[in-house]
């Protein structure tokens, strides 16, 4: 079956892909045939999630989730947070909110940060939201190629290597967007064995899909509202 990931970010629909595993075919907006580019208005990660998924599930009338993160660190009073993206004005360059994050932090010691996202499904016009938490610290330069934005200054806890010396599948051991996926892939799990009339090809029958392989339970999710 295949699922409408509202971004056209396609770093963040491959690192969802590889979360989820062969299981779902997770595809983009582009994938999708939608071509638009949706705002993040909103003063929380929450409300941007859900404006994405239910703008999609208005379009298309095909379940789909979105999703929304944001870095913040601690000695800036949890910025950046949702402001992530627009830190360094609109232009959304990598290079410039990470220059700009660095010189506001300066020599501070203080370098714990964590990076937050949160998953809004809208499934059959009712909204579930989940959410994933990495914590980490702020290297004092960009280290590493890979990855796409903040990834070369930002360190997990657990590691010593920034997020963009990492493989897709290491960075996935820690990842914030994994940790959400996870309970987005559980939830999902539980509808009926993924059986649904919108999603965007004939669902398999309940029951036949396979059971989690990981001992651990992920936590339910944060929160769930019918469409308004
Ligand atoms: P958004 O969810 O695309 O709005 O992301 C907000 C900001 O955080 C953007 O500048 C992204 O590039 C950055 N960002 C989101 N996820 C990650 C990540 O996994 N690693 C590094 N930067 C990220």
């Amino acid at each position: 079956m295949k699922i409408i990931f509202a971004t056209n970010n396609q770093h963040k629909v491959e690192e969802i892909q590889a979360a989820i595993g062969g299981q779902l075919e997770v595809i983009g907006l582009s994938q999708a045939g939608v071509d638009i580019d949706i705002p993040e208005p909103h003063d929380t990660l929450e409300a941007n999630a859900s404006e994405k998924s239910f703008t999609i599930y208005r379009l298309t009338g095909h379940s789909c989730f979105s999703e929304d993160t944001g870095l913040e660190v601690d000695a800036l009073d949890g910025e950046h947070g949702v402001k992530s993206a627009r830190y360094a004005g609109e232009g959304r360059s990598f290079e410039k909110n990470i220059e700009k994050l660095l010189e506001k932090l300066g020599d501070n010691p203080d370098r714990k940060a964590r990076f937050r996202t949160v998953i809004s499904l809208v499934w059959e016009g009712k909204e579930t939201l989940f959410e994933g938490v990495c914590p980490g610290r702020i290297l004092t330069r960009p280290e590493g190629e890979g990855g796409f934005g903040y990834d070369p200054i930002f360190v997990p806890d657990g590691d010593t290597r920034s997020f963009a010396r990492m493989t897709l599948e290491e960075k996935n051991r820690y990842s914030h967007r994994r940790k959400a996926a996870d309970q987005l892939l559980t939830y999902l799990r539980q509808l009926s064995g993924f059986a649904s009339s919108s999603a965007t090809q004939p669902a398999p029958s309940s029951g036949s899909l396979p059971s989690t392989s990981s001992g651990t339970q992920p936590a339910p999710p944060i929160s769930q509202h019918p469409e308004n």
